[in-house]
């Protein structure tokens, strides 16, 4: 498969796997955090969804299309394996977490922070969606959306 069909169907899979869930968010209060702002396309699908939530971004840097970019008190800069730490606790309903690179070592580094961080933002029954497998046992896997194939973007569930 080429790199953009890989990309197209990553995307893809993201889209259709946040639209799913959105109504199970509904059910849980709290902000939605999204580890990795980016250009801003995601966060403005979550905006457009859950207009009622708080929703707080994180990235290295802001980088974001000026329309995507979330206002001061919702923009958090740094090294997330640092800043996510003073969300711990915080009830999240929702967090995604789009910061896979494609290169398996740095993944592989980002993978010895990320979990404990999603499983510990996040209210119980809260919401995680990563395009990074995260194993832990208090993160019940969901099944996936019809036609989202295992192993291309990962949903799971607070217990
Ligand atoms: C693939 S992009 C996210 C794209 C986003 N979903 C969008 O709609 O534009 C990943 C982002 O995560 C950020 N990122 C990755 N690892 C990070 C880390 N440890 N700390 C802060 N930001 C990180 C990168 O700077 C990059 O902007």
């Amino acid at each position: 498969m080429s790199r953009l069909d890989s990309f197209i169907r990553r995307l893809t899979a993201q889209r259709d796997i946040l639209n799913s869930i959105f109504d199970l968010v509904r059910e849980t209060e709290g902000p939605v955090l999204e580890f990795g702002l980016g250009n801003g396309r995601t966060y403005d699908h979550l905006r457009e969804h859950l207009s009622d939530r708080r929703i707080i971004a994180f990235d290295r840097e802001v980088r974001s299309y000026s329309a995507s970019t979330p206002p001061q008190a919702d923009m958090v800069t740094g090294d997330i394996r640092e800043t996510g730490q003073a969300y711990l606790g915080i009830g999240a309903s929702l967090a995604h977490a789009d910061i896979g690179t494609g290169h398996d070592d740095i993944d592989a580094i980002t993978l010895t922070w990320l979990p404990q961080l999603m499983a510990g933002v996040l209210a119980t029954n809260g919401i995680a969606v990563s395009g990074l497998p995260i194993d832990r046992p208090d993160l019940e896997p969901l099944p996936l959306p019809p036609g989202i194939k295992e192993g291309r973007y990962y949903l799971y569930r607070k217990t």
